[in-house]
């Protein structure tokens, strides 16, 4: 293949010379040209099939591409035993409560987060009260989800965290006497330095009540994004049941081959908030539309639903989703793992997928309902098994650019660039509906739709950033680039891919 190039290189050149010496043989220059334009997008599906590994070759034997990084995979949800490091030595500016807002994976973030400033500012970090409130309403504490003496311990060389306030300080947070608020979106840390540690230094308890992407992206001391990774990839983990169950649903996978997480985002509750209708009926987009209404937390209330569909805002229908996977080359007979509650529409609108793709599994088929009787009544217990299933799958795929896609996306990038198919909905919906008008042939669609996600595959690359518009910018989590070693920061050129 390297070879072909070069000799595609080496007639592009002499080309350009016949140009300008001969151009009385254009015919022949136009059937080149043309020759060298189908050998380009001939080497970069040659291309794309090698990133995206031998599993998704219709009919190929699986070997695994990376066995390396395979082996990391699996370390990752074996504890480990750790050597606990020497407790950090600090004179102690006041105690820092938190309460978490959002689903698991959001919550997530603001954990790293929050254990970052209260380092920054040398106080005592009560472990953070999670959010049973939110539309999820999971009753689950932290030390629930997360090993929480793990927690503790293996940061105390960075920070104190205590499970509860000291009695003393306690009796005056119940005379009302903490303060309590919501930090800046955002912020950076000379904020919290300059805003929140005087009020810590007055009132004692400082009580942060909301803490969805209260910390920059960008622009912090690379030791505090440093932090903020230790906090996620070690610090972080779940309880040693769900962890468990985690490694059994993973294992019962690899038995019978490779497979694919595919994170379906067509929830009701998505449709509702989004306004994506696309693909529902009359009943069903007045169910979703009167679901939006009852939610004032919902701010968003008139949508229209195609408008926001067209700009690459809507979660992919799962019918939608069939087609992209046809089109990317996926294999028919891989296992895919939906990761996601109860999909919008059942049976009826998961057909099509159903159809490509029959080798459909989620845990709920992979295991006995004894098996999730624990977990079943606690969304965020749930959501975290299929944390874990994302992290060890072969090739991740989230349809919606939600917490967990983000969360996940940064976690894979950390265990050595595994593969996260970024689908670019806006430029997908697009072909999706030229193709189905009939104004694209299957083979243009399927070489676009290759095409446009040849470096979207979650590989190394620096975040962007926007400064004054932190919510366009590459979110910290999906990315944390300081933490990751970049071998090339440039983008890998289709030659060195192929040599
Ligand atoms: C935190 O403690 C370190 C010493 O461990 C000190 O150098 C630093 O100035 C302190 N920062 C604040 C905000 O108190
Ligand atoms: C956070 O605290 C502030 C100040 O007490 C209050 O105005 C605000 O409503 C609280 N927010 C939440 C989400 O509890
Ligand atoms: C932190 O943010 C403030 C305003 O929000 C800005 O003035 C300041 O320059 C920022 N500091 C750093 C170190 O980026
Ligand atoms: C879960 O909740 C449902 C409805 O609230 C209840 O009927 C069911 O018994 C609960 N299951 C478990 C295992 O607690
Ligand atoms: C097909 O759909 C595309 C994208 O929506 C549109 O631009 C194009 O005009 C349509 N063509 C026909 C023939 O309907």
């Amino acid at each position: 293949m390297e070879m072909k190039l070069k000799m595609l290189a080496s007639e592009k050149v002499e080309n350009s010379k016949r140009l300008t010496i001969r151009p009385e043989i254009k015919v022949w220059l136009a059937r080149a040209i043309t020759t060298a334009i189908i050998w380009s997008i001939f080497a970069q599906m040659i291309a794309l099939r090698e990133l995206l590994g031998p599993i998704l070759l219709t009919g190929m034997p699986y070997c695994f591409s990376s066995p390396v990084v395979f082996q990391i995979g699996e370390k990752s949800l074996v504890p480990t035993k750790v050597v606990l490091p020497p407790k950090r030595i600090y004179k102690n500016n006041g105690y820092l409560m938190v309460s978490c807002n959002g689903g698991l994976n959001q919550m997530r973030a603001a954990i790293c987060d929050m254990v970052a400033i209260a380092r920054q500012l040398n106080v005592t970090l009560i472990v953070p009260e999670l959010d049973k409130t939110s539309f999820w309403a999971d009753p689950s504490d932290f030390q629930d989800i997360f090993d929480v003496n793990h927690f503790i311990t293996s940061l105390r060389d960075e920070v104190r965290i205590l499970k509860q306030l000291p009695s003393r300080v306690k009796t005056r947070v119940e005379q009302g006497l903490s303060f309590s608020m919501s930090p800046i979106s955002w912020s950076n840390i000379t904020y919290y330095e300059n805003q929140i540690l005087p009020l810590l230094l007055k009132h004692k308890v400082v009580h942060l009540n909301r803490t969805d992407a209260r910390l920059a992206n960008n622009g912090l001391h690379t030791d505090i994004q440093k932090l903020r990774c230790h906090v996620n990839f070690n610090a972080l983990r779940f309880t040693s049941q769900i962890e468990e169950l985690g490694r059994r649903i993973v294992r019962i996978l690899r038995e019978r081959g490779p497979f694919i997480v595919l994170h379906l985002r067509y929830e009701m509750d998505m449709l509702a908030f989004s306004g994506c209708a696309h693909g529902c009926d009359i009943k069903e987009e007045e169910e979703l539309t009167r679901m939006r209404y009852s939610y004032p937390m919902w701010k968003e209330k008139v949508i229209n639903s195609e408008l926001k569909r067209k700009e690459g805002l809507c979660p992919l229908t799962p019918e939608e989703i069939a087609l992209t996977l046809t089109a990317l080359g996926i294999d028919h007979n891989v296992q895919i793992y939906i990761a996601a509650g109860e999909i919008y529409g059942g049976e009826k609108r998961m057909a099509s997928l159903l159809r490509e793709f029959p080798n459909l599994v989620r845990k709920e088929t992979l295991l006995q309902p004894s098996d999730l009787m624990n977990f079943q009544n606690h969304s965020s217990q749930m959501a975290a098994l299929d944390y874990l299933v994302s992290l060890e799958s072969d090739i991740f795929i989230p349809t919606y650019d939600g917490n967990m896609a983000k969360v996940v996306e940064g976690h894979r990038r950390f265990l050595g660039f595994k593969k996260t198919i970024l689908l670019d909905r806006r430029l997908l919906v697009n072909l999706i509906d030229q193709y189905t008008n009939g104004s694209l042939s299957w083979d243009e669609f399927s070489i676009a739709i290759k095409e446009a996600h040849l470096y979207r595959l979650g590989s190394p690359k620096r975040r962007i950033a926007i400064p004054e518009r932190p919510k366009e910018e590459d979110y910290f989590y999906s990315n944390p680039h300081e933490c990751l070693q970049l071998i090339d920061e440039s983008h890998e050129t289709l030659e060195s891919t192929l040599s």
